[in-house]
């Protein structure tokens, strides 16, 4: 097969956007069922993934939630305002590279709907950039492309620039007082275990919701 487009690549080349196309309308097409499957179900017992994007954490298992309406996005929402989601159903949360994009009262806006949305004993993970980590990285003189990169956010095209600016930053220890301030219990840093991101520049928070509040 791979000798035969090899051969007749000259004649396929100028087509080949078609194989992107259909490959994001494939993509897109899972997203939109799963979306709906689970908006029947009430989202009862669903996983989000916070802003998953182009990124998304194990799709699939978890819905991507995201304003831009990417081929991988599973829900279309702005989490700045309410989530389109009743109180108590969520099975799980992620959150990656997500809240340092916002201002600090939508972070705040955007932790309590979390708390609001979970289920009863489910679990809440967090992972931002660590701009403790950035800042000894800026002292100690390391790369100064990673660490802007770090700082306000990677270019990725002017139709998302709007999204992908960083705005906002909690230290770790910050974000485990924040969350134990809403209401979530045993907040506490943990090892970033993800597989995404750099972890000497990142950190990642998890949390649970009690299950009486
Ligand atoms: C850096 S990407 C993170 C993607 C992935 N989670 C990762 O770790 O690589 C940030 C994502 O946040 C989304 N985003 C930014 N502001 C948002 C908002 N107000 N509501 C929903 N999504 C937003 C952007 O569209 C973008 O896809």
């Amino acid at each position: 097969m791979t000798n035969w487009i090899d051969r007749h690549y000259k004649y396929i080349r100028p087509y080949r956007f078609l194989y992107g196309w259909a490959k994001d309308t494939a993509t897109k097409m899972r997203s939109n069922a799963r979306a709906a499957e689970w908006q029947k179900k009430g989202f009862h017992g669903a996983k989000l993934d916070i802003c998953g994007g182009r990124n998304p954490f194990s799709p699939g298992e978890f819905l991507n939630v995201d304003v831009v309406d990417m081929p991988s996005v599973d829900l279309v929402f702005d989490i700045t305002k309410q989530f389109p989601i009743n109180t108590g159903v969520i099975a799980e949360i992620i959150s990656v590279a997500t809240l340092e994009h916002l201002r600090k009262p939508n972070v705040h806006h955007v932790l309590q709907e979390f708390f609001r949305v979970l289920a009863p004993g489910a679990c809440l993970r967090v992972s931002t950039p660590d701009i403790e980590a950035i800042a000894k990285g800026v002292l100690a003189g390391e790369d100064v492309d990673v660490l802007n990169q770090q700082l306000f956010g990677k270019f990725k095209g002017d139709q998302t620039e709007d999204y992908d600016l960083h705005r906002w930053m909690y230290t770790a220890d910050q974000m485990v007082k924040v969350l134990t301030e809403i209401g979530f219990s045993g907040a506490r840093r943990i090892p970033m275990d993800i597989g995404m991101h750099d972890p000497k520049y990142t950190y990642l928070v998890s949390a649970v919701k009690p299950i009486k509040t």
